[in-house]
């Protein structure tokens, strides 16, 4: 079997929601598991956060999946409902809907459910994705509060530059404004706004990647907010090739060794998940050392320099990312950020569970 698998610590998703808990000690936690938990494993994840007061989901299935699996808490589906039969399932398995549009109103309206569902009024302020406009917003809400098939409201939006420079005053005054003389519980912060900006905390957080020990803002490690890597991707070197000065490795010879080199072989390509984009020098560990990738990353290997780490060899164990190699500055080196790598886990790869 190949050598490679990715380790899910539970106790690390502990921690990072304890981390979450003392950061907003006042606020609910909506845990934010979509995407199959960030690549984690949907139920891996809910497991390890089970202390959350609800889990946020994209999918019908996965809200399911999890009720099914025994979770009592508040079930989010981030999108809402698509269509009217997905509506009545909703109603059975008591799960929360965002509704963002007038087309979901309208939906909700005409549905006659066998018990009413709860529903999160998501406001668009800034980040045209989702949402009502803040002039909609008002009639919106009135018209939810006094339809059949609605329970609960609470209100929402979605920042678009928590993790900016830009931050969060214009979003967070639209949607003072737009919400006035509403009393209904407020769910405002993702990540980088559970860090950085405590009055957007309200009734309920919406944490994502801090619970998996990423960072949710660009140059700032993890570590400085006390969060653990919850996934470890590893594998081992299946071979080793010694390089004479001037000779090249793999596709298209993006690396030519400037000395004698010593080349590790990893078992893990791009079909794992790694980004096929990380240059040469993008951060690894071989065999307990920090070194880095040289040449074009393939579908089922990459390689490492070892020429510093005389004791690496066939079988020396590698970290791709995990807690000696942070996911992000694996991300950084590729353009692009831990979210992604850590959701793009591909099935393939064997996930062992640590509790
Ligand atoms: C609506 C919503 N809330 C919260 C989050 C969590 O964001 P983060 O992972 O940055 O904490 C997301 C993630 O994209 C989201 O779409």
């Amino acid at each position: 079997m190949r050598p490679i698998s990715a380790t899910i610590n539970l106790e690390a998703l502990r921690h990072n929601l304890r981390v979450v808990q003392a950061t907003a000690p006042h606020s609910r936690i909506m845990a934010v598991v979509k995407a199959n938990g960030y690549g984690h494993g949907v139920l891996n994840v809910a497991r390890g956060l089970k202390a959350a007061d609800g889990f946020a989901v994209l999918n019908l299935e996965e809200a399911i999946s999890l009720r099914e699996a025994g979770f009592k808490q508040t079930l989010l589906l981030l999108e809402g409902a698509f269509s009217p039969d997905e509506l009545e399932l909703v109603s059975q398995h008591e799960i929360t809907l965002v509704v963002h549009n007038v087309r979901q109103l309208d939906m909700l309206e005409k549905a006659a459910l066998s018990q009413p569902v709860s529903v999160f009024a998501k406001l668009n302020t800034g980040m045209n994705r989702l949402g009502f406009s803040p002039s909609e917003y008002k009639a919106a809400v009135e018209r939810l509060s006094t339809c059949f098939s609605v329970g609960d409201i609470a209100l929402m939006t979605h920042f678009a530059t928590a993790d900016e420079s830009l931050g969060i005053d214009d979003p967070y005054r639209i949607f003072s404004e737009a919400s006035v003389g509403m009393r209904y519980p407020v769910s405002l912060a993702n990540s980088a706004a559970i860090l950085r900006y405590p009055h957007t905390h309200a009734d309920w957080v919406r944490p994502g990647i801090m619970l998996y020990g990423a960072s949710p803002i660009a140059g700032t490690p993890a570590s400085t907010f006390q969060l653990r890597p919850a996934m470890s991707l590893r594998s081992e070197v299946i071979a080793v090739q010694s390089l004479k000065q001037g000779d090249s490795v793999g596709y298209g010879c993006k690396f030519t060794a400037v000395r004698e080199s010593r080349i590790a072989v990893v078992a893990c390509g791009y079909a794992d998940g790694y980004p096929r984009h990380a240059p040469n020098g993008t951060p690894i560990q071989v065999a307990g050392k920090a070194t880095h990738t040289v040449g074009r990353v393939s579908m089922d290997m990459l390689f490492a320099d070892i020429t510093d780490i005389p004791q690496a060899d066939i079988g020396s164990p590698v970290e791709l990312w995990g807690e000696q190699v942070p996911v992000d500055s694996v991300a950084e080196a590729a353009g692009t950020v831990g979210y992604e790598l850590l959701c793009a886990l591909a099935p393939r790869v064997l996930v062992k569970v640590i509790n």
